[in-house]
C-alpha cells in the first residue's frame, strides 16, 4: 500500500514503496499499449501540471497519463500565469487547490520548492523537479525500464555518468537504485561530484574506463552548458573526450549493457549518436514508460491508494 499524501522525492521513501510504484505501473504500461489507451480510473479528479521550468517529457507524460485515466487535466506556465505579475508560489498553490485540483504537479528552479506547495495544500503534490534536488518520477521511470528489461534491480552495476553534482536525476536514481540493492558508480570531472557519496555507499571514479568496466546499466547525464561558463569543465570538446558514452567504450561495459539518458540530449557530447541510437539504447522506452510510471503514481495518490486523511 501506497499511503503518502504526496510525491516528493525519493529519499524519503521505503524500497517497499518505491515497489508498489513500479508494480503498480505494470498493468498502466498495459494500458498504454493498447490501441485505445483509456481507462476510467480518475473519472472526476483534476490535475494540474504548473511549470516554472521547460519540460518536454515530464509535463507532457503527466498530461497523457492524465488523459488515459480520464482525469481532467491542465498545464499552467509560469510565463503566461499570474506569476508574471508578482503572485507568490504559495498564493498559486492555494488558487489552484480552491479551484478544485486533486493534484498539483511542480516543477520550479529552487530545491524545497514542491515540500513548500505540499504543506500549503490538502491536495495531493507531485515533485516534477526541484532544482538541483530530486526528480523523483524521473528515476521511477528508470527503475521501472531497468526491471522490465532485467526483471530485477538488485546487483546490478549502475554507473550514473555527467554532472553529478546539479543533477536531480542522479540524486533521485542514486536514492532509487541503492535503495532498492543495486551497486551504484558515478563517474565524472571532479568539478561535478559532490562530496560525501561514499557514505551513501556511492562508489565515485574519475576516468570512465575504470568506472564503466562490467556496468549492466549505464546513465548519462545531460551537459548543462551553463556550467562550461562557470567554468566547471574547460569545453564540450574536451568532455566528449573524457566522459562521452561512444562505441568503443561502450564496449567496456557488460555485453547485454542498458544505455539510458533522461534527456534532452546532446548527441556528440555526452553520447555520441551510434550509441544513442544503438542497440543498447533504452532511451526511447524510458520516455514511453515515464508515462506508465506517471500513470501509477496519479492512481496511487487520486484513486486507488489515496489516504489524504490518514496522513494528516
Ligand atoms: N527528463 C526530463 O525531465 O525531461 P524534460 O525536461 O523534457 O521534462
Amino acid at each position: 500500500m501506497f499511503k503518502r499524501k504526496d510525491l516528493l522525492g525519493l529519499q524519503d521513501l521505503t524500497a517497499a514503496e518505491i515497489t508498489v510504484l513500479l508494480d503498480t505501473a505494470v498493468p498502466m504500461k498495459d494500458v498504454i499499449t493498447r490501441p485505445i489507451k483509456k481507462v476510467p480510473t480518475l473519472r472526476g479528479r483534476t490535475v494540474v501540471n504548473l511549470f516554472y521550468e521547460n519540460s518536454t517529457r515530464t509535463r507532457s507524460s503527466f498530461e497523457l497519463a492524465a488523459k488515459y485515466l480520464s482525469a481532467d487535466s491542465i498545464n499552467i506556465s509560469s510565463s503566461s500565469s499570474s506569476v508574471t505579475k508578482g503572485e507568490s508560489l504559495y498564493d498559486t498553490a492555494r488558487t489552484l487547490q480552491a479551484l478544485g485540483a486533486d493534484v498539483i504537479i511542480l516543477r520550479h528552479p529552487m530545491a524545497g520548492a514542491p515540500h513548500l506547495v505540499a504543506r500549503a495544500v490538502q491536495c495531493a503534490v507531485i515533485n516534477a523537479g526541484d532544482g538541483a534536488h530530486e526528480h523523483p518520477t524521473q528515476a521511477l521511470l528508470d527503475l521501472f525500464t531497468v526491471r522490465e528489461r532485467r526483471g530485477t534491480i538488485s546487483g546490478l552495476r549502475v554507473v550514473i555518468v555527467g554532472d553529478i553534482l546539479h543533477s536531480r536525476v542522479a540524486r533521485s536514481d542514486i536514492w532509487g537504485f541503492t535503495k532498492l540493492g543495486a551497486e551504484v558508480r558515478v563517474c565524472g570531472p571532479p568539478t561535478l561530484i559532490p562530496s560525501g557519496l561514499e557514505e551513501a555507499g556511492v562508489e565515485v571514479y574519475y576516468h570512465m574506463e575504470e568506472a564503466l568496466a562490467g556496468a549492466d546499466v549505464i546513465i548519462m547525464l545531460r551537459v548543462q552548458q551553463e556550467r562550461q561558463r562557470q567554468g566547471m569543465f574547460p569545453g564540450l570538446r574536451e568532455y566528449a573526450r573524457l566522459y562521452g558514452l561512444n562505441r568503443e567504450r561502450l564496449a567496456l561495459a557488460g555485453k547485454d549493457a542498458l544505455v539510458m539518458h533522461p534527456g534532452p540530449l546532446n548527441r556528440g557530447v555526452e553520447i555520441s549518436a551510434d550509441v544513442a541510437d544503438g542497440r543498447h539504447s533504452v532511451i526511447e522506452e524510458q520516455v514511453t514508460n515515464g508515462v506508465a510510471v506517471r500513470m501509477a503514481l496519479l492512481y496511487l495518490l487520486a484513486g486507488g491508494g489515496a489516504q489524504h486523511e490518514a496522513d494528516n
